[in-house]
């Protein structure tokens, strides 16, 4: 299972890239939001808020050269499909995300027709995950974390379409999305997802094991010890 970053903060996506395990990153419009607000940034308009948007994934896809989902906000299919075509223009690594949704999947399948690559996001069902393979999406994302919330198991869904993509020789890859903690990455992983996309935080945490830190603190101090009786 390959591992993106599922930010839009360049902070975030510059240490984690440093790692060297990074091999996508996907944004939302609240993250692109959350991170231009966090930074204090303001604008004077609308226009001015969607020109640091697009300049925003081009500083992504600049640094990871990789692919990079950006979210359109049009809701009318024609409007998405020039919107994407603005977004795909912006870098040949710009990954075009639309909801699934009637106006979503005919974007889609126009998009691919045009070899645009499509991310199919908030999907809650095996059935529409199949129905955006159909359209011709790249990726398809289920929210793990929302169904778990609503009591559902979120990980099934990604054990369903990973079988039913099987079955059918279905190409689109499994993105799990709205991860929440480390489990959910093991978890993806185990079911089958092709990548996961995972929040700073939590590849934060993936890092951490208490036994690791004592262990190495416990090297150091038994070389010293060591050093000392020489
Ligand atoms: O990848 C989708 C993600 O950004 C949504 O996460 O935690 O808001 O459900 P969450």
């Amino acid at each position: 299972m390959k591992l993106y970053i599922d930010t839009a903060d360049l902070r975030e996506i510059n240490e984690i890239y440093g790692y060297g395990v990074l091999q996508g990153v996907t944004t939302n419009p609240s993250l692109v939001a959350k991170a231009l607000t966090s930074a204090g940034e303001t604008f004077s308009s609308e226009d001015a808020f969607y020109a640091r948007f697009k300049e925003v994934i081009k500083q992504i896809a600049t640094l990871v050269k990789a692919p990079v989902s950006a979210e359109v906000l049009s809701s009318k299919a024609e409007d998405m499909y020039k919107e994407a075509k603005e977004l795909a223009a912006i870098d040949e690594n710009v990954v075009i995300k639309l909801p699934m949704n009637e106006e979503g999947l005919q974007t889609c399948s126009k998009l691919a027709t045009d070899g645009i690559a499509v991310n199919m996001t908030l999907v809650f069902s095996a059935n529409q995950a199949l129905l955006a393979a159909r359209a011709g999406a790249k990726y398809i994302s289920p929210f793990i974390g929302r169904i778990d919330d609503t009591g559902a198991d979120g990980m099934q869904l990604i054990r369903d379409i990973r079988e039913i993509g099987d079955i059918h020789g279905l190409t689109a890859e499994i993105i799990a999305a709205s991860v929440r903690h480390p489990q959910h990455v093991t978890q993806a992983a185990l079911a089958g997802a092709h990548i996961a996309t995972v929040p700073y935080k939590v590849i934060r945490a993936m890092v951490k094991h208490p036994l690791t830190d004592i262990g190495i603190r416990r090297f150091l101090s038994d070389w010293e010890k060591a050093k000392r009786e020489l």
